[in-house]
């Protein structure tokens, strides 16, 4: 199993660039399940979870080429499948955003029930009522959601969600685009990612008005056709560097970002000291404030508010802030695996519920780590970057899954991070041990 091996202390400089959104390219991907024409998407990230979710298309019968390593066509003229097994969406959750399109498309689906993963129990129920309420049939068969639409074809609906859900959004709108008539999705996510798939659906022809809004319009059409779409940069990997160049006291350039996106983000850290300037609309100038940081509370909400794939790095970069700082975490149950991890490092973390107290500032100390998942396993790199020593995280497959490049990226600002994996680890050793006799 890959682990990395990250020497802390050195501040990072220079210029880093931002891959496309993960959490954009897995709808943009699923959605290409619902036109028989070609769907070429630009910025796709090299990611484990893009591929997984390639996988799926595949497994269903579609072909995916690439011409470019970022750039995906894809032709769902042949799907024969409607099925996404367990063993596929127990690796990724996202593969329930296939439900909605093959429900559209060819009236019937079945797709595994996710089960809880480490952040959290993560139901899909509100998905599942939404498309009742489009008409479909759903239901339940040896651990499969199985889901028909009677005569064939959804039937547009007023769907409210009762919590802000944002894969639930997305497989409303895809599933809507192709229902007889009109949806209209009251207290729907905000996130960027939902425009730029409405985005995409609209430029296959669907009628789509309001993304980004609490109320998404949906005319539904009898047919999409093809489209090329470029995924939005991924405003979590901007976070993650901000906080990279902020906690080693670096300067860093983040460019091909879009601002705009982490607002919210860009605001809290500038509150907690760290100087972040805007370059030009897709470049941002990070420092860390001569007089250090302070600590300041958080409170993760669905977008435009602070989110929670952001939550594990503020914590760590806290640790490093003069002062107490409150984070609360209100989207999901279980999102504070790291808490423990960072205090192996030397933090002085209390949890209490949904909140922990970060009381800061501590040096931090190399130490061997566990990555539970993705952003935990952002957070862990980020507090071993500043810490005095070296840190071993193990488990590194978790951020595979969604951040491109890191080990190269960081490297190439003067990072001293390195993978390795068992048998490396086994070399080194040996290598060790020669030197020393
Ligand atoms: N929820 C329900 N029932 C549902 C759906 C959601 O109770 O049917 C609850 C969830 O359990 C959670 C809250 O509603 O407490 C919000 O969950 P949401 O559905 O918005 O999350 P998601 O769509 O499963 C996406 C991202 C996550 C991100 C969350 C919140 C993708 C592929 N995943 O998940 O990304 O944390 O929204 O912003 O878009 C990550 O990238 O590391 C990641 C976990």
């Amino acid at each position: 199993m890959d682990k990395f091996l990250i020497t802390g202390g050195t501040p990072l400089n220079g210029k880093i660039s931002i891959s496309g959104a993960k959490n954009s390219a897995l709808p943009c991907l699923a959605a290409t399940l619902l036109t028989a024409e070609t769907i070429t998407l630009h910025n796709v990230p090299y990611v484990k979870d893009l591929i997984t979710q390639r996988r799926l298309l595949e497994d269903l019968g579609a072909t995916v080429l690439t011409p470019e390593l970022r750039t995906h066509k894809v032709s769902a003229s042949n799907i024969e499948i409607f099925e996404a097994p367990y063993e596929l969406v127990k690796t990724m959750r996202a593969s329930v955003l296939a439900l909605g399109p093959l429900l559209a498309r060819f009236g019937q689906a079945r797709v595994s029930l996710p089960g809880g993963c480490a952040i959290g129990t993560r139901p899909i129920d509100l998905h599942l009522k939404a498309f009742e309420q489009l008409g479909a049939k759903v239901s339940l068969e040896s651990g499969d959601v199985v889901a028909r639409a009677p005569k064939g074809r959804l039937i547009g609906a007023d769907v409210n969600f009762e919590k802000v859900t944002v894969t639930g959004t997305e497989n409303v709108m895809m599933a809507a685009a192709l229902a007889k008539g009109k949806t209209t999705i009251h207290n729907a996510a905000r996130e960027p990612e939902i425009f730029d798939l409405a985005e995409l659906l609209n430029k296959m022809g669907a009628r789509v008005r309001g993304a980004g809004s609490e109320t998404i319009e949906i005319e539904g059409v009898e047919n999409l056709s093809g489209a090329q779409h470029t995924i939005i940069p991924d405003r979590i990997e901007t976070g993650t560097f901000i906080v990279a160049a902020a906690i080693t006291q670096g300067n860093l350039e983040i460019t091909n970002c879009e601002p705009a996106h982490l607002k919210a983000v860009i605001e809290k850290l500038r509150e907690t000291g760290v100087e972040i300037e805007e370059l030009n609309q897709s470049t941002l100038s990070v420092k860390c404030c001569p007089q250090g940081l302070k600590g300041k509370n958080v409170t993760t909400e669905p977008h435009p508010a602070f989110p929670t794939d952001m939550q594990a790095q503020y914590m760590a970069l806290m640790t490093q802030a003069e002062g107490d700082s409150v984070i609360n975490e209100t989207i999901f149950e279980n999102r504070f695996m790291h808490a423990s991890e960072l205090v192996r490092m030397g933090a002085d973390i209390q949890i209490s519920g949904n909140s922990a107290t970060v009381h800061g500032k501590t040096q931090l100390m190399g130490a061997p780590v566990q990555a539970s998942d993705l952003r935990a396993s952002a957070s862990l790199v980020l507090a071993a970057l500043a810490a005095r020593g070296e840190t071993v995280i193990d488990r590194v497959y978790h951020i595979d899954r969604g951040y491109e490049n890191i080990v190269r990226k960081l490297s190439s600002v003067g990072a001293n991070i390195k993978r390795i994996n068992d048998s490396s680890e086994q070399k080194t050793a040996e290598q060790k041990t020669a030197e020393a006799v």
